[in-house]
């Protein structure tokens, strides 16, 4: 594996990578790698015969008191992983590489960026679309690879590439999750023994969601309401949404059909955690850490 951190550099490489007749896959990241960073890396070698990660903890998506200081960073570790993961090309680069100076010129996402998440955290979509337009300018790859954990920017980003016509193929990985079904994020760390134990009960109101509609429920509002339900009955979890989602427009779905996605963000001891499922697939659709 070659670390790079050098925007000129990544950019050389990359290009020698295609010059070479090679197919080459990415996989941007934030960072303080986990099983689900690592499984999208080996999903990416599947796609392709050269992988490359990028680790940047992008300031653009950080709103004002939210965690840019306090992020997690490893970069020996993530460096370990990476390798194991069988990533080619790694992509660590400063801050002052990346934004010298804030960008002037940045990606509106549209309506579905307003929403959900966006709707939460303002302009968080505008700094990831931002970030992964300038990545995917330096790297050019063939085709990248996002997690489904993060729903709303993976159709986001996919948007993004068909309406300025990049050319990257986007392939999206299912989540991964612990084996009590909390879904693997690097923002875990923040978690005590209490609000971890506690954590474990979004995919459970996901699950139950999921249940109602195999039981023949198709309003939307109906299962969201019995994965509302879950959370509610823990005082110290604070939901932020929980919705039955069309999964293109993002917007909420009055019919709830198997590709609608059940999407929920709350805030367990101060953490805000996010996770989903697609209704059709179910929790069975994703992968456990390890297994
Ligand atoms: P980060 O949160 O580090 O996530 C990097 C990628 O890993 C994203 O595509 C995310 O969806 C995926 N991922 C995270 N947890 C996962 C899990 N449990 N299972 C499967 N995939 C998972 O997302 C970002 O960084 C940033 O917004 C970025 C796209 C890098 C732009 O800055």
């Amino acid at each position: 594996m070659r670390e790079i951190e050098r925007l000129s550099e990544m950019r050389a490489a990359c290009a020698a990578v295609r010059a070479a007749g090679e197919r080459l896959a990415f996989v941007p990241t934030m960072g303080f790698l986990h099983e689900g960073h690592l499984r999208l890396a080996r999903v990416a070698r599947e796609h392709a015969g050269r992988v490359a990660m990028s680790i940047f903890v992008n300031p653009l998506q950080f709103g004002p008191g939210e965690d840019f200081e306090r992020y997690p960073r490893d970069a020996a570790r993530d460096r370990a992983l990476a390798a194991s993961a069988g990533a080619d090309l790694l992509w660590m680069p400063s801050r002052e590489e990346m934004y010298p100076e804030l960008p002037r010129v940045t990606v509106a996402p549209g309506p579905a960026g307003d929403v959900f998440e966006g709707a939460v955290r303002a302009g968080h979509f505008v700094g990831v679309l931002t970030v992964v337009l300038k990545l995917f300018e330096v790297v050019r790859p063939d085709v990248a690879v996002f997690g489904r954990k993060d729903v709303q920017q993976a159709a986001l980003v996919r948007r993004m590439v068909t309406d300025f016509d990049l050319g990257v193929e986007i392939v999206v990985a299912p989540t991964v999750r612990e084996s009590d079904g909390l879904a693997l994020s690097s923002r875990n760390v923040y978690l005590d023994a209490a609000a971890r134990g506690r954590a474990a009960l979004l995919s459970r109101a996901l699950a139950a969601g999921v249940e109602r509609f195999r039981r023949g429920e198709r309003s939307g509002a109906a299962i969201a309401a019995a994965a509302r339900a879950v959370l509610d009955a823990e005082a110290a979890i604070a939901t932020d949404y929980v919705a039955c989602i069309e999964p293109v427009t993002f917007t909420a779905a009055a019919d709830a059909t198997g590709a609608c996605v059940l999407a929920l963000a709350a805030r367990v001891g101060g953490t805000r955690l996010i996770d989903n499922v697609v209704l059709g697939e179910g929790l069975e659709g994703d992968v456990r850490a390890g297994g």
